[in-house]
């Protein structure tokens, strides 16, 4: 990774990494305006001027999330406040990612994909799947068993807690795009490899293309850096408002990691609360 420094706190990285198409990621900077959607909408988070919270930082660790178990809570009482601007990644390369017109376009390249060893061992390539004009869009790390059978992206176990978390915000899964970094099982559910991850990522970065979401959010360390082409903790990277080439995305625990590390279930909670807030900013 190349690093140039532009003087005052602003630190350019030219991300390399693993291979991928170059991204330039910057560090500290104010976020730049949303691209244009419906007239009526105001920007998203131009205006953020909270200083960098630490919800959560001074509470005694506890399990207890009712709201992600699947209890009535309101996720208004002591929502986080909206946090300040993180890192911004803006894609360099665009010959990199191939013009398809359409999610089905995508979703029907997919299914015969054979760019990568992963198709060989999948039962069904799992697209992604959602409102194609959806404010929030999720992007997990790539297809479990479920998800193989099915050809549909978090019907697992993973997918029943997402479910519930999006239900705790009061979101229902068919008003999201859900998409993952690669496409296909990787065998035993291990973290997919760069090569096949590299080899995937052109679909996703045509998907939110495509989508436009206001919000884009990571699940866990494999979607974080894909998306923002750094390696660091998810502890470093939430709390902060990041942007994907114009689209603020935030980072949060993935739900299969909250069902092994029931611990990681109150962080999460204050990051979809967050989620939720800078989508009624844009509201
Ligand atoms: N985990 C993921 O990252 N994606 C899925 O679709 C299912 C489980």
């Amino acid at each position: 990774m190349l690093q140039r420094d532009f003087g005052g706190d602003e630190v350019i990285f030219d991300s390399a990494i693993d291979g991928a198409p170059a991204v330039q990621v910057a560090m500290a900077r104010p976020l730049a305006p949303l691209p244009p959607r419906p007239p009526t909408e105001e920007p998203l988070v131009a205006d953020v001027t909270v200083p960098r919270p630490a919800p959560g930082a001074n509470r005694p660790p506890s399990n207890a999330v009712p709201a992600l178990d699947g209890k009535a809570a309101d996720w208004r009482k002591d929502a986080p406040p909206i946090p300040g601007p993180g890192l911004s990644v803006s894609s360099v390369s665009s010959t990199a990612t191939p013009l398809w017109q359409t999610l089905d376009e995508i979703a029907a390249v997919v299914r015969t994909c054979t760019l990568c060893p992963l198709c060989r061992t999948r039962t069904l390539a799992v697209p992604g799947e959602g409102d194609p004009r959806a404010r929030l869009m999720l992007v997990g790390e790539g297809p479990g068993e479920s998800e193989d059978l099915s050809g549909r992206p978090f019907v697992g176990r993973a997918g029943d807690l997402l479910d519930r978390m999006l239900a705790s915000i009061e979101i229902q899964r068919t008003d999201t795009f859900i998409a993952n970094v690669v496409k296909c099982r990787p065998p035993k559910n291990r973290v997919p490899l760069p090569d096949e991850r590299n080899a995937c990522l052109p679909y996703l970065r045509r998907q939110i293309a495509l989508v436009q979401p206001r919000l884009l959010v990571a699940l866990g360390g494999t979607a974080t850096e894909a998306l923002l082409g750094v390696k660091k903790s998810l502890g470093e990277l939430r709390l902060k408002v990041h942007e994907w080439n114009g689209i603020p995305l935030i980072v949060t625990y993935h739900p299969a990691a909250l069902l092994r590390n029931p611990a990681w279930k109150r962080p999460a909670w204050d990051d979809i609360r967050i989620a939720r807030q800078l989508l009624d900013r844009g509201a």
